[in-house]
């Protein structure tokens, strides 16, 4: 493929659209484009499927035929009712463009769903993020006589572009004109019946290049196209892309051509499939060694962290953290910055959300590291966005390289954990933890740490991280997990405890139980139970206890508060913890290590705690209901 600058819009043609349903409304979609020199479909069907952990209320496809005819067809619910709606269709056609949806405005419906079209069906359109004057535009539009089939936002897009295409404006004119008008976060795509390239622009939401041998690729994520290709240009906010079968251009927001790199990706396709695996989670539990091997390879020397992208000296300037996330980020911020302030370095983990619209006072020599699996989620670059406003200096820690966090912080740490796919982050967690204790050597060695820490008393956590993997190995062929989700299946409550690290694990722990199984689980600092929560527990709660081997003692203290009000306990400890294994009703163990990683092996067991107990109660497993793999709405 090449880049020609130069290359203008080509031939008229008579449009037609027909319709086969209705369809539309927001979100945090899943967008995919393909430009070929044969059919679209397929690929755009392959492509809408890999990208359905980003949205899965509706799918639809527009395909652009020889004769500049134009067909969609969209349906509610997932990828295969669309495919079932197209089984009997014809949907000929190089050029396409494809959209999954998860809803934030407007219910789930055919008419919500994407693509969207003008009146006159000349345009089609679809969109990830959300358009937050569509409500002024859709008076002005409907003013001047246009009518609207859908509830959402994006439907004023095709109409504007129809409006300036009536002005006399070429397609890509028409384009920025419309998407001058728009506000709020955005990545659009455009199908234009009367001309054969796709045009599209990104402004806050992801948009990636794919460049084939045959094909052209427009994509929310490379897992899209990545059977494809794996050659990307990372697309810069406000760039507009012109893109057809063996070529492609971008310019900037004013029209002028800018140059952008193209890249490699280092996932393979493989790492985006389910393989022999009946669940994406699955998968990406038990590929944990391979991930976090992934994340500390060429990393540590003599027994510390050695990161590329910070060399000695690189963070004298630093003497505080601030870790902002959301989720099981959040969960890993928290962890990260026990484990910093076990080093003496003064560190905090806020929710992105919280600290994005009431920041906390912030130095020049505060660090504010955002961690973010997908590096697009709004909260968190709006949190990244607040501290790049104040003094503090920004990191993005992040799986995503082009993300739009990669982007706009000072620096960027990969956790390199390879692509995941499954709503539930799993394999990301352990990655950003195993990333954020290597920053904490170089954190510590460039001299934050003056407050004094325990890195200098007995084996640092680098040394064991390099044989964590095979520890993890061992807990995820361990059955015991399996065997608790049936023998607790029946309990009203799940109840996860743990202190220090193991607090943030007991947190996660929860949050993957209720995310997939959709049973009420709550996580708790382990000291906490007694101050409420423990009003909550009866024979019926099971209590999941994590244990470190560290302060254990006080961690049995709390279990017997719950026990004595008959509530089972479940331990997740070390091996050797032999207190803790009498105390406890049901042991789930894992090989001794640093008190500071053992929590990354107890979420292990808890990850898979809360997949068999899914599993049993047949959940949709990789795509919980209500949720999106990455939230890119605030
Ligand atoms: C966890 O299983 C969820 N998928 C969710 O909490 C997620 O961690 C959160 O939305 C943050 O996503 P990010 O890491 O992509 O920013």
């Amino acid at each position: 493929m090449t880049y020609d600058p130069t290359k203008q819009t080509r031939e008229a043609a008579v449009v037609s659209y027909r319709h086969c349903q209705p369809s539309e409304a927001v979100a945090m979609c899943g967008i995919i484009v393909r430009a070929g020199v044969d059919d679209a479909l397929d690929e755009l069907v392959a492509g809408l499927e890999n990208l359905e952990y980003r949205g899965y209320d509706s799918a639809g496809v527009a395909v652009r035929d020889d004769e500049g005819s134009i067909t969609v067809c969209k349906r509610e619910g997932e990828t295969d009712a669309l495919e079932a709606a197209l089984e009997d269709r014809k949907l000929d056609g190089t050029l396409g463009i494809g959209h999954t949806r998860w809803s934030t405005h407007g219910a789930p419906s055919d008419e919500n769903a994407h693509p969207h079209t003008d009146g006159a069906n000349r345009v089609a359109v679809v969109h990830n993020g959300i358009i937050r004057n569509h409500d002024a535009l859709r008076s002005e539009l409907r003013e001047a006589g246009h009518e609207f089939t859908s509830e959402t936002d994006t439907e004023v897009v095709p109409h504007l572009v129809a409006d300036a295409l009536d002005d006399g404006a070429d397609p890509e004119t028409a384009f920025r004109r419309a998407i001058d008008r728009l506000e709020g976060s955005y990545a659009v795509a455009m199908l234009v019946g009367d001309d054969d390239a796709v045009y599209a622009t990104r402004h806050g939401s992801p948009l990636v290049l794919g460049l084939g041998e045959t094909a052209n690729y427009l994509a929310s994520d490379v897992p899209a196209f990545l059977e494809h290709t794996d050659r990307v240009v990372y697309l810069e906010d406000d760039d507009v892309v012109v893109v057809d079968g063996d070529s492609y251009r971008i310019t900037d927001g004013d029209g002028t051509p800018v140059g952008r790199s193209v890249e490699t990706v280092e996932w393979s396709a493989a790492d985006a499939r389910k393989g022999v695996y009946n669940h994406f989670m699955r998968k990406e539990i038990d590929e944990q060694p391979v991930s976090l091997r992934q994340t500390v390879e060429g990393r540590i020397e003599a027994d510390r962290g050695v990161l590329e992208e910070f060399p000695p000296g690189s963070l004298t300037d630093v003497d505080d953290v601030v870790f902002v996330a959301c989720g099981t980020s959040y969960h890993a911020g928290m962890y990260g910055s026990t484990l910093l302030r076990r080093r003496g370095i003064q560190a905090t983990a806020l929710r992105a959300n919280e600290f994005a619209h009431d920041p906390m006072p912030l130095t020049e020599r505060t660090l504010v590291v955002a961690v973010t699996q997908s590096g697009e989620t709004a909260d968190t670059l709006a949190a990244l966005r607040a501290a790049s406003e104040s003094p503090a200096q920004t990191l993005a820690v992040t799986n995503v390289v082009g993300s739009s966090a990669a982007r706009e912080a000072d620096d960027r740490l990969f956790i390199r954990a390879g692509p995941e796919i499954g709503v539930a982050a799993t394999k990301t967690f352990s990655s950003q933890v195993a990333a954020l204790a290597l920053l904490a050597d170089r954190l510590e060695e460039d001299g934050a740490g003056s407050a004094g820490g325990e890195a200098a008393s007995g084996r640092t956590v680098t040394a064991d991280l390099t044989s964590l993997p095979n520890d993890v190995e061992t807990v995820t062929n361990d059955e015991g997990a399996a065997r608790l989700a049936a023998q607790y299946a029946d309990a009203e409550s799940y109840f996860f405890i743990g202190r220090g690290v193991g607090y943030p694990v007991a947190l996660e722990g929860a949050l993957k139980f209720k995310e997939i199984t959709y049973e009420h689980a709550e996580g708790f600092a382990a000291g906490q139970l007694k101050h409420g929560p423990l009003a909550l527990v009866t024979p019926a709660t099971v209590v999941v206890a994590v244990f470190t081997g560290r302060n254990d003692d006080r961690t049995l203290h709390n279990i017997r508060e719950a026990q004595s009000r008959g509530a089972p306990v479940v331990g997740v400890g070390p091996t050797s913890a032999t207190a803790v294994r009498e105390a406890v009703d049901e042991y789930l163990e894992f090989p001794d290590v640093n008190p500071n990683l053992a929590g990354m092996l107890a979420n292990v067991h808890l990850q898979l705690l809360a997949y068999h107990a899914a599993e049993i109660r047949d959940r949709a497993i990789d795509k919980p209901r209500n949720l999106a793999k990455s939230v890119t709405v605030e």
